[in-house]
């Protein structure tokens, strides 16, 4: 009895397993990198606040906020984006467009224009209200410069 149990188990964990790999393709893949972009947007939120006023600037936090961003343009995200998983396989809820592999050099370009703008940000969004204003707004621009050349709803 107990090893039917046990079998009866291991049969629903495999059915369970089997199924949510199975739901979409690179499931995981997609919603790792979506995140990471809403982690982006997060940080860069908060800046805009401040730089706009919204919000009380505060050079620590503005600091921290900044080099998040600059540290997460420096990660080697290359396995959120395996080939294929671009939209114009309909099972794919996503919203990167197949340029995002065929125009590999101009992505790469764009990655570096968001490096370096981010660069800028991070040295600068600690030392007072009008050099954070005077530099998110490359930072910015460079999220926007990517999102048109691979992304679909931009
Ligand atoms: C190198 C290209 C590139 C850069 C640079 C880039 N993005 Fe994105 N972003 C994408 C792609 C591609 C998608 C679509 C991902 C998907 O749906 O699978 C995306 C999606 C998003 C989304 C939507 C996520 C969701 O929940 O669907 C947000 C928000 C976002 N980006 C914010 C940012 C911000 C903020 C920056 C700059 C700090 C930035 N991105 C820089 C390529 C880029």
């Amino acid at each position: 009895m107990k090893r039917i149990l046990v079998t009866v188990c291991s049969v629903l964990i495999l059915a369970f397993g089997n199924k949510s790999l199975a739901a979409e393709p690179f499931e995981a893949e997609v919603e790792a990198r979506q995140a990471f972009m809403q982690v982006l947007k997060f940080n860069l939120g908060i800046l805009g606040d401040m730089a706009k006023g919204n919000r009380e600037y505060d050079a620590k936090l503005a600091e921290a906020l900044a080099k998040n961003i600059h540290a997460a343009s420096q990660m080697n995200n290359g396995a959120m984006w395996p080939v294929g998983s671009d939209n114009s396989n309909s099972a794919i809820s996503t919203n990167a467009k197949p340029e995002a592999w065929s125009q590999y050099p101009k992505v790469a370009e764009k990655h570096g224009i968001w490096i370096e703008a981010s660069g800028a940000l991070a040295l600068n969004a600690g030392n007072g209200l009008s050099e954070l204003q005077k530099n998110i707004g490359a930072v910015g621009k460079s999220c926007q410069g990517c999102h048109k050349l691979v992304k679909a709803d931009d």
